[in-house]
């Protein structure tokens, strides 16, 4: 979704501006801007730039531009969602002598673009933001303080946000504000200059540094790490309410060190990062298992075992492929655990009016953690005293941080808009889970737990991906681009793998896919069947095979064209993706996994889609 990047400091602006901007391209966008405010002091010179489109554009459009010397500069990613993505709705948007960058949504925009307008302020924008910069130079008329006028906006703001601003009334600092959405600040230079929680204040140095000197040190915002990696070494990671500017962070804490490598955000000769992020997922799932899975025990010492006492049941609350992953979690968590699980979608959780019990445990998944959504749910959860746990890849994401317990996935940075590894790693987490309260709670013994273990250890390797299937799977894609939809159909773990299945290839192909519960086609979705309706069979060996196989006899009687993925060859197919030979059902699952997203993947290369940036979809859906 929306990105923003922050710059102070003595180096050439549009190259951090842009690069930064890079790093958040994979979380979706539709246009760019950038402002910058250089100069020395009584003389400034503040610009912007704007362009629609891929971030390509807006580096063409200033390519003739370079901003050396002390300055400020703010950029921005927008993901529409008040008003069309144009040019003049792109950030940043401008007052008189201001430019503001905003992530999130302001609620209270209508009445606040109302007031300001009887107060003469003119807007050029449909957005929510553009109230913003008015509001900051409307209390900037009145109290003639920027410190101050920021302050007073930041009150008057309602809703989600993640804000930088830059004025000509303060031209040596970045002011911030953030309530809901993720801002990430950093610091780079002498250690007196940045403090490490004393009393010096950074921007003494950057005032003094006006003159000849040029300043020491740098301040970086970013909405998420990635434009970070590789420039600083220690962050902090805002909280709600957090209102200032740049000159605070010598006193901000804590300082926490920014952990990811950057080769993680590489596509080390991949065609894209969702094609290595489906060829890393042997590599990650032994990370996730890593410490928790032993020869003799599961452990989750990250976990203070008191989370489960006395647990009558739990609830998983996510979306998307999240949600999906919760609902194998729940298949896993009954039969393995004996514990009765509900999954629910976070956007519907929120306002159901949900009956919640004491004794239950909330759990809450999500890949980024930042999803408005989840997050909200998770709050709703807690401050209705629930016990909440939170399956999540973002170490310090919100979600992270709400929780009262975490397991971190531990898939590595996921850039593909379209998920995988973070898929398989959080079924993986829920059934190592699953596992565990099966052990605690007596349901499993020790043969069962070290059948378990030995059938994780034998899942993961079913995901490494052969070039044997991948260009079976390649071959096969042509069949596949025209027909009038998609059913990926399943049973059990399967149907939500088939839900699975179908959310990948729509969010990359833009065909049209269900999944749906293979006993349930009968009851209506059958009456679609012809040739041109293609159906993904899920048919696992070691789960509910007969049934499967009577549910795609159904349907190939009335001659849909079926694709079966599955271990063994099935007549009445007219195509077969083999996998490989597997034991336990849960090692195909794995191995179905690997076979449905590289399928979605080549129909997408086909049809010659951007595979890691799909029209209108964000990484990270920070808006409800
Ligand atoms: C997955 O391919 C999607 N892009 C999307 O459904 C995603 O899973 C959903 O938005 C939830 O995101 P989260 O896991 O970061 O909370």
């Amino acid at each position: 979704m929306c990105g923003i990047v922050g710059y102070v400091g003595a180096r050439e602006k549009r190259g951090i501006l842009l690069e930064g901007l890079k790093e958040l391209e994979y979380r979706g966008y539709d246009s760019a801007g950038f402002a910058v405010l250089t100069g020395e002091r009584g003389s400034e010179q503040m610009q912007s730039f704007k362009a629609t489109g891929r971030l390509k554009n807006l580096a063409d459009k200033t390519k003739d531009f370079a901003f050396n010397g002390f300055g400020l500069g703010i950029a921005h990613t927008r993901w529409a969602t008040h008003g069309k993505p144009t040019e003049i709705n792109a950030h940043p948007h401008t007052g008189e002598f201001s430019y503001v960058v905003h992530n999130g949504i302001i609620e209270n925009y209508k009445e606040l673009k109302d007031e300001l307008q009887a107060l003469g302020h003119t807007f050029l924008s449909q957005t929510d933001t553009e109230v913003i910069v008015h509001l900051f130079e409307q209390h900037f008329s009145q109290c003639n303080d920027p410190r101050s006028a920021w302050e007073r906006t930041a009150k008057r703001l309602k809703g989600a946000y993640a804000t930088l601003l830059i004025t000509k009334a303060a031209p040596d600092r970045i002011f911030y504000a953030k309530h809901g959405a993720p801002l990430i600040i950093a610091g780079k230079g002498t250690e007196s200059a940045l403090g490490s929680g004393r009393e010096s204040k950074a921007h003494e140095s950057l005032e003094s540094a006006q003159g000849a000197e040029r300043p020491q040190i740098e301040i970086y915002f970013a909405s998420s790490d990635a434009p970070l990696i590789g420039l600083v070494d220690m962050v902090v990671y805002l909280e709600d309410g957090a209102v200032g500017d740049s000159s605070d962070f010598a006193t901000l804490s804590p300082k926490v060190p920014l952990s990811h490598s950057k080769s993680f955000a590489q596509k080390d000769g991949f065609r894209y990062f969702m094609e290595k992020e489906i060829y890393e997922q042997e590599q990650v799932l032994l990370e996730t298992m890593l410490g928790r899975v032993k020869e003799d025990a599961i452990v989750l010492d990250e976990i203070d075992p008191a989370l489960f006492d006395g647990i009558s049941e739990i609830s998983i609350c996510a979306c998307g492929t999240s949600y999906h992953a919760g609902m194998v979690g729940k298949y896993l968590l009954e039969r393995m655990a004996g514990v009765r699980t509900n999954v629910v979608l976070a956007s519907e959780f929120r306002y159901a009016k949900p009956i919640l019990l004491k004794d239950e445990l909330f759990v809450v998944i999500s890949q980024s953690g930042e999803t408005a959504d989840t997050l909200e749910a998770l709050k709703l959860a807690k401050s209705q005293g629930l016990r909440t746990l939170a399956i999540c890849n973002v170490d310090n994401s919100s979600i992270v941080r709400e929780a009262d317990a975490v397991l971190l996935t531990r898939a590595g940075i996921e850039k593909g808009v379209a998920s995988t590894k973070a898929f398989a790693t959080q079924v993986m987490l829920l059934w190592i889970l699953a596992t565990f309260l099966g052990v605690e709670r007596g349901v499993l013994g020790e043969r069962e737990r070290e059948r378990e273990r030995a059938n994780m250890i034998a899942a993961i390797a079913a995901t490494k991906v052969s070039q044997n299937l991948h260009e079976r799977i390649k071959r096969l894609s042509k069949r596949y681009l025209h027909g009038h939809g998609f059913f990926f159909i399943g049973r059990d773990v399967f149907y939500p793998l088939a839900l699975e299945g179908a959310l990948k290839l729509k969010e990359i192909s833009y065909l049209h896919a269900e999944g749906y519960a293979s006993g349930e086609m009968k009851h209506g979705p059958i009456a679609l069947v012809d040739a041109n309706l293609f159906t993904i069979a899920l048919m696992p060996k070691y789960l509910l095979h007969e049934k499967i196989a009577s549910n795609v006899e159904e349907l190939s009687a009335r001659d849909a064209t079926i694709c079966a993925i599955a271990q063994e060859e099935f007549a009445l197919a007219d195509d077969w993706i083999a996998i490989s030979q597997a034991g336990s059902y849960m090692e195909e699952f794995f191995a179905m996994m690997v076979a449905l997203q590289l399928l979605s993947l080549e129909i997408a290369v086909r049809l010659g889609n951007d595979v890691d940036m799909p029209r209108n979809l964000a990484k990270s859906v920070t808006v409800e």
